[in-house]
């Protein structure tokens, strides 16, 4: 087992890919703590998972990162993985037509959360370990109508970037860029449940794997980037996308 032992985070790991995530170092031998703004929701995920933590985290409210980062090593006297996951979308719709405060809001848990994070936790990260945050396909080749959320996820892929020349060689630092998984992602971005068959259909036919990410897609290619197997990367943004970015 990969991570035999390894005290990982988890941020938004109540739901969709960081209960995933949580689930896949959990099998494979981490102690994880999973954190939600959603105790109620952490509390399900660490119900089922060996040696695993519950923590109620807000990843916009600094004061509140630092506490983890310190739970964790009250507990287990230090971090090897943390996952930024947390990650909000937005209601499809051009630009200019979003409040300033949803643009905050936003551009608050997908970007500055890691900043926070990075700063809690790389003080109680030593050799070898390593930060993984989630990015977006979106982040890297954005369409109309999304453009805050792209601009945000582009910003993850800088920020893993220039994180990764500064901690090298201790730390290393990637991101994955997944593409439209069905998660709670749908509910929020467009108040359904799940997409509508023909826009499905529109979405999967611009996958040349002919189907949308899974959240099991999406947690394996993190249990890489955060393997010693993954040892000599850092600073990569790995498309989870089933092809989507090839032409
Ligand atoms: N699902 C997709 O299509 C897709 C595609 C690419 C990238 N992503 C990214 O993946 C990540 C996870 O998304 P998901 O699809 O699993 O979403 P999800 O809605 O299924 O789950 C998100 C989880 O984050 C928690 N959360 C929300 N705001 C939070 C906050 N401020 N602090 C802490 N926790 C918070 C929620 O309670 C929930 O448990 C996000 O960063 C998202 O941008 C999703």
């Amino acid at each position: 087992m990969r991570f035999e032992g390894s005290r990982v985070l988890v941020t938004g790991a109540g739901a969709g890919f960081g209960e995933a995530i949580s689930r896949r170092f959990a099998a494979e031998g981490a102690r994880v703590l999973v954190s939600d703004i959603d105790l109620a929701a952490a509390e399900r995920v660490t119900g089922e998972l060996d040696g695993a933590l519950p923590f109620e985290l807000d990843v916009t409210d600094e004061a509140a990162t630092q506490a983890m980062a310190a739970a964790a090593v009250e507990a287990w006297g230090g971090i090897d993985v943390v996952v930024c996951n947390a990650g909000l979308p937005h209601r499809a719709m051009p630009m200019i037509q979003m409040d300033t405060a949803d643009f905050d809001r936003m551009w608050d848990v997908n970007v500055r959360s890691i900043f926070f994070a990075a700063k809690a936790c790389v003080p109680h990260m030593g050799e070898g370990s390593s930060i993984v945050s989630v990015a977006s396909i979106g982040g890297r080749r954005p369409r109309a109508n999304l453009t805050p959320y792209n601009a945000s996820k582009g910003a993850v892929i800088t920020l893993t970037k220039g994180l990764a020349a500064e901690l090298a060689p201790t730390v290393r630092v990637n991101c994955v860029t997944p593409v439209s998984a069905p998660t709670g992602f749908d509910k929020v971005a467009m108040g359904i449940d799940e997409l509508p068959e023909k826009l499905e259909a529109r979405v999967v036919s611009g996958i040349p794997m002919g189907r949308r990410a899974s959240p099991d897609d999406v947690a394996a290619a993190i249990a890489y980037l955060a393997s010693d197997d993954a040892g000599f990367l850092t600073g990569v943004a790995l498309d989870v996308d089933g092809g989507r970015s090839i032409g």
